[in-house]
């Protein structure tokens, strides 16, 4: 999610490494930073903001700079608010060792506590922090030599869980770079007499087009000269070398064609990283960031979700879910309508606010509505320190990552994720059976593998766009979580391809918008709830008599009906989240059609990525 580069050679190491950030800048990110070591020391520059920011600071503060080593750090903030204190690198208590991070470490909490006790001084907010501390605490106390430098790496790095890919600076190492990878991109640039580190391939390209892509558990000791690779155990390993063919458009993408279809194919990322350090071994929830006290939690009587767009629709699938869980009403309305209608909240009301990007005006408007009533609220909420984030009572950050392409695609499925997450922690010490818990739990720990499953069929759906590109208006048909889910799937389908697109609920569609049906209209029906499913697939027949085109939408366990012309099948997860598993194929045909229609699919017509206006 954040950048990191980093350089070791001839060159003046802090301007490359810094040139080299800027490639990934275009991401949004909100701090950066950058070390490098000199005599005894290691020195770090940090600044909020662009990285023009961090060049004005280092370049007015006269600092020498004439290191060839340095790594480099662009924060999109996952822990702690993005402000100077909190950008990397992050350094131990010496001085002597910097760490830059991307990624999570998932049991920080209690690193930094058992650091601390033993005297560490921590200055931030970050899980980060404690890898530095940790490094510091495995050296031996008298002149430790590089070698024992490098053990030392994997010793912390091994009491690490959770996902990193991390780049070290020290003065320890004063001609090196240690960096090492688990759950999140790390590759090598391979120079001439140099070489370089990045998180992704885009941001060593204009240096180099051979990298080394670095595997779980690798971790790699750098110099101008060599590149020697190793396991955590320091077993030695051989990594073949890529020949980086992309033009630089490209590469931005990852080698996609576009950030919508990357973002897609980030999904599974999306999902384990929301997930990450929020389930215990025992099969409960935690949300350590949402800091509600427990007398604030038994107050709540009722939940309004309010959203706009798609974070809304994510909405409509949670309101089914919580009142399920938790028996307990719960309503959804789009933010625009919400803070115009004098809502009925109070003290005993949980306003449950989700959003992308935390600054889309009509939720900021509905939140200050919600709290001037004194109703409790909480954001679901991407971007960390984001008006939405800093105004609400209580946070609970989804992890999906920068979003780039306009029309939402993986924040739509960390905000399920969240929502399930919070559906269980809310009702697992009122009402939720263990045995219910235990089963939800063991299905949200599958569903990254499943969603990746999904995207392996890319192909056969890229086919059914070629068939469906030409129909000019598109019925998403469900009930329950499917009607809910159906809502996005036409979004999706009507804001980056321009055909009409309509979500209805299955059993309307004989009080009217039947007479809209024939050859030229395609209807998606989302059979995936066992107990609705021989209804969807009776609506299913009605549309095939007026010889409208139908896909079936089914679980992987269910035959093909008949009547449909078409089927997409996606593995089986408990009901309330099939809508995770069934957005992927929907998004994935949109973006086929938009493409196949030569639409502009990462900025379409008319569209922001996020509305600041009303
Ligand atoms: C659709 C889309 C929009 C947003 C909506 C809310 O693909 O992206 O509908 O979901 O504008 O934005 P956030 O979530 O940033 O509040």
């Amino acid at each position: 999610m954040c950048g990191i580069t980093g350089y070791v050679g001839q060159g003046d190491a802090v301007p490359i490494a810094l040139a080299n950030l800027k490639r990934l800048e275009y991401r949004g990110y909100d701090s950066s930073g950058v070390a490098y070591p000199l005599a005894d020391r290691v020195h770090v520059h940090k600044a909020v903001g662009k990285i023009a920011n961090l060049e004005r600071s280092i370049n007015g503060g006269m600092h020498n700079l004439t290191s060839n080593v340095a790594v480099a750090h662009t924060r999109w903030a996952t822990h702690g608010r993005p402000n100077e204190a909190n950008a990397h690198p992050h350094c131990d208590c010496t001085g002597r060792i910097a760490v830059v991070h991307n990624g999570i470490v998932e049991n920080y909490a209690e690193l930094r506590s058992e650091l601390q006790e033993a005297g560490h001084i921590f200055n931030s907010e970050t899980d980060t922090e404690v890898i530095a501390h940790l490094i510091e605490a495995a050296l031996p106390s008298v002149s430790p030599t590089s070698e024992e430098f490098v053990q030392a790496c994997r010793i912390a790095l091994k009491k690490v869980s959770g996902s990193f890919a991390v780049g070290i600076v020290s003065a320890l190492i004063p001609d090196s770079l240690f960096v090492s990878r688990k759950d999140s991109p790390l590759v090598i640039g391979l120079g001439e007499e140099e070489n370089f580190l990045a998180s992704d391939i885009p941001a060593v390209m204009s240096f180099t087009r051979k990298v080394i892509v670095l595997e779980d558990g690798d971790c790699a000791l750098i110099t101008s000269k060599s590149v020697r690779i190793f396991d955590l155990d320091g077993n030695p390993l051989n990594r073949s070398i890529l020949d980086v063919t992309w033009d630089d458009q490209s590469a931005e993408k990852g080698g996609f064609d576009h950030f919508m279809l990357k973002e897609i194919n980030e999904e599974p990322r999306t999902v384990r990283d929301t997930l990450r350090g929020r389930i215990t071994e025992d099969s409960r929830v935690v949300l350590p960031d949402v800091n509600f006290t427990s007398e604030q939690w038994n107050r709540i009587r009722r939940i309004s979700i309010v959203a706009c767009g798609t974070a809304y629709h994510a909405g409509l699938v949670g309101k089914r879910l919580l009142e399920k869980t938790l028996k307990r009403p719960v309503d959804a309305t789009v933010a625009s309508e919400f803070r115009y209608s004098d809502p009925l909240v109070d003290e005993e009301t949980l306003v449950l606010l989700i959003s992308q990007s935390g600054e889309t005006a009509d939720t900021l408007a509905a939140m200050r509505e919600a709290r001037r009533k004194r109703a409790a609220t909480l954001a679901i909420v991407n971007v960390v320190g984001s008006t939405l984030a800093r105004e609400a009572d209580a946070v609970l950050y989804t992890q999906a990552g920068p979003e780039i392409g306009v029309a939402s695609t993986k924040a739509y499925l960390a905000q399920l994720t969240a929502l399930s997450l919070l559906s269980i922690y809310l009702s697992q010490d009122h009402g939720l059976a263990e045995e219910e818990r235990i089963k939800m739990i063991s299905a949200l720990r599958v569903l990254p593998d499943q969603v990746n499953d999904i995207l392996s069929q890319c192909d056969q759906i890229h086919d059914l766009a070629l068939r469906l590109r030409d129909h000019n208006c598109f019925f998403y048909l469900g009930r329950g979580y499917d009607y809910a889910a159906s809502m996005e799937a036409a979004l999706k389908m009507k804001e980056i391809s321009y055909i009409h697109a309509e979500a209805y609920a299955a059993g309307e569609m004989k009080h009217g918008p039947l007479a809209l049906v024939e050859p030229s209209v395609a209807v998606i029906g989302f059979c995936t709830q066992p107990h609705t499913n021989e209804k969807m697939i009776s609506n299913l027949k009605e549309v095939k008599a007026r010889e409208g085109f139908v896909v079936a939408l089914l679980r992987e366990d269910v035959p093909a009906p008949d009547c449909a012309d078409a089927v997409i099948s996606v593995p089986v997860t408990l009901e309330p989240f099939m809508p995770i598993l069934s957005m992927v194929p929907m998004q994935l045909l949109a973006y086929y059609v938009a493409k196949e229609k030569g639409c502009s699919i990462d900025q379409p017509r008319n569209l922001a990525k996020s509305v600041t206006v009303e």
